[in-house]
């Protein structure tokens, strides 16, 4: 099931940057959240190939939602998918944006892979067996302090309710050594997985943006949890995760 999630993301990648940088339909889903003819193409691509070839499991996508196929106790399986993550950058032209599926087993995620077809990089775990970019291993950084360290986050889109928002960009700004917004919270995590990046924080993402990431991270040594250092959930928001080594100091910042 690896091997299928890594070759249904790279072919779902490829279908991305057939329409990279051409002209295509986009809709609103909020005031600044598209959706667009390539995020509709590369979903439907990639919920065909799941029921064709495992037609009992069940599908959360970002556009479709929840599948008819239900998880009961006979069938425990289910793939989370965000078909283009990196929407707004796509369709602004700017090569930052990815393909991630997830395969979820009794509660666990045991399969991710992350597909940045800009770049050529498949980042891709299995529960248990490490994490890979382009068949090599990968690790987290060895980043020890927050002061050295480059993080990342998002700006989910309804940041104007999120108050702590903006406090902890500002303490973060102070503390590391940068922070990055890249608009693409499946590569922000690849990228900490990888060692990229040291530390990763956001407020109001959904299952599909960070379920392959989570595997990714912990399976190269890294840590993810809530703000108060709890096992995170990819059903809830909001999200720490970091090279472990600077946790403890993310989550003064977050908590703070
Ligand atoms: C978005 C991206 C972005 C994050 C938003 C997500 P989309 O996903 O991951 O980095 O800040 O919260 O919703 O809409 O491009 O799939
Ligand atoms: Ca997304
Ligand atoms: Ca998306």
């Amino acid at each position: 099931m690896l091997n299928f999630a890594i070759e249904t993301a790279r072919e779902a990648g490829q279908i991305l940057l057939e329409k990279f940088g051409r002209k295509i339909n986009v809709s609103f889903k909020g005031d600044i959240n598209l959706v667009t003819e390539a995020d509709l193409a590369s979903e439907k691509f990639i919920i065909e190939k799941i029921s064709t070839h495992y037609p009992k499991h069940a599908v959360l996508a970002e556009e479709s939602g929840e599948s008819a196929i239900k998880i009961d106790g006979a069938n425990s399986w289910k793939w989370i998918i965000d078909p283009l993550d990196g929407t707004t950058n796509f369709a602004h032209g700017y090569p930052c944006f990815c393909v991630t599926i997830a395969l979820e087993h009794d509660g666990e995620i045991v399969v991710g892979a992350t597909f940045d077809p800009t770049r050529d990089e498949m980042f891709a775990a299995e529960k248990g067996n490490g994490a890979f970019l382009n068949n090599r291993q990968i690790y987290v950084s060895e980043t020890e302090k927050l002061g050295d360290a480059l993080i990342v986050t998002g700006f989910p889109y309804n940041f104007k309710e999120k108050e702590s928002f903006a406090q902890h960009l500002t303490d973060f700004l102070l503390h590391s050594r940068g922070v990055r917004r890249d608009g693409s919270a499946a590569i922000d995590m690849a990228y900490v997985a990888c060692g990229r990046f040291d530390g990763f924080w956001e407020e109001g993402l959904n299952p599909w943006d960070v379920a392959a990431g989570k595997l990714l991270i912990e399976e190269a040594g890294g840590r993810v949890s809530y703000y108060d250092g709890s096992p995170f959930s990819v059903y809830a928001p909001p999200i720490c995760a970091s090279n472990n080594l600077i946790h403890s100091e993310m989550l003064k910042v977050l908590r703070d």
